[in-house]
């Protein structure tokens, strides 16, 4: 059975790394990954035919490197995802798998003229970008995106399916887009289902089923079925973790029926993104005011939704732990509220239940302790922005003991790069 996962209040390390140290080396605040967990969670996946990571999650190029060294491939959703890519090494090209495809709703100017001039596949999330393919790139195989009708994410802002999201093809669109394809002289060569982001597997096991009946309509010109990405990381003191074997074993059912049906092989692929990257991250911030509001007790930090936005955006819950300057293990708790530097009031890291300020028990902790956020690998420094003139934080990576500085910390010149007072 799967174990349940154990947060600590008290840390000393993170990645085996001294937090105080690493916070005196490199500055707070700070993205810590640990290659690893990285490594493992490809692993975990290694009985799909292809783990394609969703590099959205965090595509710092140190961490598309370990998964390209562990044996995974991967998506970009734009131009920039798919030259981050080209940067880590992945290779270009229609080999089976390819190693990077675009998956995405449009193609601005950008991306449809980089997926023709370095032959990149397509996964088409709207009818129109058919046949804006099919006017650079005739000939080719693509896969399309099918929204089946439902979806489900942790939060409705990340529910990727039914009539509300703007995602893929509306599955009743299938058999004109397969003609539409014909007209544009391609080939449906795959399908792929991505039903939201941070759900669960009683919603994923019915995309099964979507997929079977979308591809058998389609026929045996499918070559790849996708189930997307979505699969949930724990967040939670004693939140479960997935059964992969068992989601693989329906996944595999349907793609063995296919592959009778069509009496060729069908190839199965994965493309998670928080579950290759979320546990592998922490975020350090240092402690610079501890402050009561009548009941309510807040540690202000120097980290804000400028470094670590899903608090504030769907009110996500993270782990938090304190790690003493003294290097103390351990401190009796106090509930507190731990808040940001931003001007703005929702600037605070302990919401819950959509976006509801709460009070957490936390060790009593002064003002030069560090708070350690947990499960912040995914969708943390990705989403980062420069709001208050912040710098992006800087991120280290470490890897068999090493602690590799894998993106500097923003400067103030970086800030202002490329603005301009008119004369
Ligand atoms: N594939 C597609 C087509 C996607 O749109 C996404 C996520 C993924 C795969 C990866 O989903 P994952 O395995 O990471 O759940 N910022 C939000 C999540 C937005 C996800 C967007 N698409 C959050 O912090 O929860």
């Amino acid at each position: 059975a799967a174990a349940a996962a154990k947060f600590p209040l008290t840390v000393t390390e993170v990645a085996g790394q001294s937090v105080v140290e690493l916070a005196k080396k490199f500055g707070t605040p700070l993205f810590v990954y640990d290659a690893a967990i990285v490594a493992e969670r490809v692993a975990d996946l290694a009985v799909f035919d292809v783990v394609r990571y969703a590099q959205k999650a965090c595509s710092n190029l140190a961490i598309l490197d370990v998964v390209r060294r562990s044996g995974g491939v991967v998506d970009a959703v734009s131009a920039g995802e798919i030259q981050r890519a080209l940067a880590a090494g992945f290779k270009p090209g229609f080999a089976e798998p390819p190693q990077i495809v675009y998956t995405a709703d449009i193609f601005d100017r950008e991306a449809l003229e980089l997926v023709a001039k370095h032959e990149i596949p397509v996964n088409c999330g709207s009818p129109d970008m058919i046949d804006q393919y099919g006017t650079v790139c005739p000939g080719r195989g693509i896969t399309l995106r099918i929204n089946p009708g439902f979806g489900h994410g942790h939060s409705q802002k990340t529910n990727t399916g039914g009539q509300q999201s703007k995602h893929g093809i509306w599955h009743s669109q299938l058999a004109d887009c397969v003609e539409r394809a014909k007209r544009n002289k391609l080939s449906i060569a795959g399908l792929h289902m991505h039903i939201g982001s941070g759900t669960d597997m009683e919603h994923l096991s019915q995309v099964c089923g979507a997929m079977e009946a979308a591809a058998l309509s389609v026929g045996s010109s499918i070559h790849s079925i996708s189930a997307g990405g979505g699969l949930p990381t724990p967040y939670r003191e004693g939140d479960k973790k997935v059964d992969i074997g068992a989601y693989y074993e329906l996944w595999n059912g349907v793609r063995e029926r296919l592959a009778a049906a069509f009496g060729h092989p069908v190839s199965l692929e994965i493309e998670p993104g928080r579950y290759l990257s979320a546990e592998a991250g922490s975020l350090i911030a240092e402690i610079r005011a501890v402050k009561k509001m009548g009941d309510n007790l807040f540690y202000v930090v120097d980290a804000g939704f400028n470094n670590l936005a899903r608090p504030i955006l769907y009110g996500a819950y993270h782990p938090m732990a304190v790690a003493y300057a003294s290097g103390k293990s351990e401190g009796a708790t106090q509930p507190v509220i731990v808040g940001g530097p931003l001007c703005e009031s929702g600037d605070i890291f302990t919401q819950e239940d959509g976006g509801y300020v709460r009070s957490r028990d936390l060790p009593v902790a002064a003002i030069g302790d560090y708070v350690v956020i947990g499960v912040a690998g995914a969708y943390g420094a990705v989403m980062g922005s420069n709001y208050n003139s912040k710098p992006l934080a800087a991120e280290v990576m470490v890897e068999k003991g090493k602690v590799h500085l894998v993106r500097e910390r923003q400067t103030f010149a970086d800030i202002i790069r490329g603005e301009h007072i008119p004369k």
